[in-house]
């Protein structure tokens, strides 16, 4: 055919489409979300607030963000139905998976919202979701931990009501200390977009086939869920764990690293876009050592990974290939503080990644992308005829 199809796999050369969103500069480091910088808005901003402006593109004055925040608590409540799904689920299952499904069976008892086309539909849309993920994400792992479910408590704030969701337990006062509501807080903010990452690819092309919104974020959710993207928060700390049980010799895994015939790789280490220090990873590194001493916690594992991080970034593999620490490295080491279990930590990535993949799915329904369909290049057999079976 004349036509000409270039081939880009991985799409690493391939702008899927213009967005108003999130910045990202991989030769320097740099991260904006609607032109405010990652350092300033993990500094001074709440999660709510940046859920408030990567959905509308601007910052809220304290009465639009009040009014957010009753949207959002209008619909933070799931369906008891949704409980009879989730009991239904073996307490082996990885929490991605039970999230992913109880986010498409959304749909079945919000049938509105998959026909949002007009502006205030699709707000309203986000907001349902916004509401009832948190209680989602709460539920698995309460699934995991065999414990009853708790319930939104609309006196709370959008991150305190999420611990409370994830930890209060019957007949017992809940701690709610301020450290660990603000480092949650500045973890989700740090999360909350990139750009047009492996799960937001995959939200947006789901969305522009006209998909509901809930169907299309459960599919962020399962993309998000692989081992080399939101998944490696997870396999950082089992490497971790690993490598002290090894006895802590970092240069022996960074050599493993190194070694073609080994499948192992850093996790947490190495990015498509950054060339150089992620830099969610730099602050979640300084809040990491921050939270760690507050709550006086000691770490092993904290050690483990700075002297990891020293021998990587000073050995020639990883710096000729421009191998720094990701957003990953760090951030489980922080929800370990936090109690969290290592298998709820991509669900963490989940929980602060929603508000990106909902604005990015409403820019790209309101740009009126063209469904996406990309080509190939064919490499299989030639035309050939079809043979009968007695004659194969
Ligand atoms: C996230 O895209 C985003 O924005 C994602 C994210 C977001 O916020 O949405 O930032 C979140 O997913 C962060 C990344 C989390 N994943 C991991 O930490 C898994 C480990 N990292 C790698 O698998 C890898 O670095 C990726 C997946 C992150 C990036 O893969 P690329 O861009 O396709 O790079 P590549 O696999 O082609 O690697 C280039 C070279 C290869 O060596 P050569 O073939 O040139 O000899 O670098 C090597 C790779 O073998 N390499 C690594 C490595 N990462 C890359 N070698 C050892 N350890 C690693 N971690």
């Amino acid at each position: 055919t004349d036509e000409i199809i270039t081939l880009d796999p991985g799409y690493k050369n391939t702008g899927s489409c213009k967005s108003e969103i999130t910045y990202l500069d991989g030769e320097k480091g740099v991260l904006m979300y609607r032109g405010y910088s990652i350092e300033q808005l993990a500094e001074k901003s709440s999660f709510v607030e940046v859920m408030y402006l990567l959905l509308k593109g601007e910052l809220p004055t304290a009465t639009e963000l009040q009014k957010f925040k009753d949207d959002i608590n209008e619909y933070n409540f799931v369906s008891e139905d949704i409980a009879k799904i989730l009991a239904a689920f073996p307490s082996s299952a990885h929490p991605m998976g039970v999230l992913s499904s109880l986010t498409s069976a959304l749909t079945a008892f919000n049938p509105k919202a998959v026909n949002a086309k007009s502006e205030e539909e699709m707000y309203r849309a986000a907001v349902t979701l916004i509401g009832k993920f948190a209680v989602l994400a709460s539920w698995t792992l309460r699934k995991v931990k065999g414990l009853p479910l708790n319930y939104s408590d609309s006196k709370l704030d959008y991150v305190e009501n999420f611990y409370q969701l994830m930890f209060k337990n019957p007949n017992k006062d809940l701690q709610m200390d301020p450290i660990v509501i603000d480092a949650l807080d500045k973890l989700l903010i740090l999360h909350a977009d990139h750009e047009q990452n492996c799960s937001t690819s995959t939200v947006r092309l789901v969305g522009s086939a006209h998909t509901g919104l809930f169907a299309s974020i459960s599919a962020g959710v399962s993309a998000l869920w692989g081992p080399l993207h939101g998944g490696a928060n997870q396999e950082v700390v089992e490497m971790l764990e690993k490598i002290k049980e090894d006895g802590g010799d970092v240069q022996k895994w960074v050599d493993k690293a190194k070694d073609k015939n080994d499948d192992f790789r850093l996790m947490g280490f190495g990015h498509r876009v950054y060339k150089n220090f992620d830099p969610r990873a730099r602050i979640i590194k300084k809040a990491a050592d921050q939270i760690l001493e507050k709550l006086g916690i000691q770490d092993e594992a904290l050690e483990i990974a700075k002297k990891l991080e020293l021998a990587a970034l000073e050995d020639e593999y990883f710096v000729s290939r421009k191998l720094y620490p990701n957003v990953d490295f760090y951030s489980g080491i922080i929800y370990k503080a936090l109690g969290i279990p290592t298998e709820m930590f991509t669900v963490m990535f989940a929980v602060g990644r929603l508000p990106g993949w909902i604005a990015q799915w409403i820019e790209m329904r309101q740009n009126n992308e063209p469904i996406g369909r990309p080509r190939q290049i064919y490499t299989g057999a030639p035309k050939r005829d079809y043979i009968d079976i007695e004659n194969r």
